[in-house]
């Protein structure tokens, strides 16, 4: 099992000011940041970042909102991080995500979403792979 995950706060929430919110409910839950990088992606980046639904019907769409403005990319660590972290930000859908969760405060629609979370110590490990080199990791 390993102790990292990684995350997004996606354009939506970081347009409606909701970044500093979800990174001290974040750091409230225990996590520690090991990476933190603000930047935009391209589409290029949107569409390898997700490309496991590639063939998804939504995945135009996931791309444009992903793309439409600057995110807040992390690499965090916790014991039993990728699990954990699933839990503090909610089921995909706010409508069914519980109460005090990241998506049930912040989340606009099941689209989009407010946060990102891997889904797996592979994928935490790729992802986190995609966004930062070993330079920028503390
Ligand atoms: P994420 O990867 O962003 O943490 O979200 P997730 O695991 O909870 O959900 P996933 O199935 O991996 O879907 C990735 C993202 O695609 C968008 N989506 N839109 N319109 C739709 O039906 C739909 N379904 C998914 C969401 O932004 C979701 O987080
Ligand atoms: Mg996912």
């Amino acid at each position: 099992m390993s102790n990292r995950t990684f995350t997004m706060i996606k354009p939506d929430a970081t347009a409606n000011g909701h970044a500093g919110a979800i990174l001290d409910q974040i750091l409230q839950s225990g996590f520690k940041v090991i990476a933190l990088k603000y930047t935009q992606l391209t589409v290029e980046q949107a569409q390898a970042f997700y490309a496991v639904h590639a063939e998804r019907p939504f995945f135009g769409e996931l791309v444009d909102f992903m793309t439409e403005g600057p995110i807040y990319a992390a690499i965090l660590e916790k014991e039993n991080a990728v699990a954990d972290f699933r839990k503090i930000i909610g089921a995909t859908n706010p409508a069914e995500a519980e109460e005090g969760t990241i998506r049930k405060r912040f989340a606009e629609n099941i689209g989009r979403n407010a946060v990102h979370g891997s889904d797996s110590d592979e994928n935490a490990a790729i992802e986190g792979n995609f966004f930062f080199s070993h330079f920028e990791r503390f």
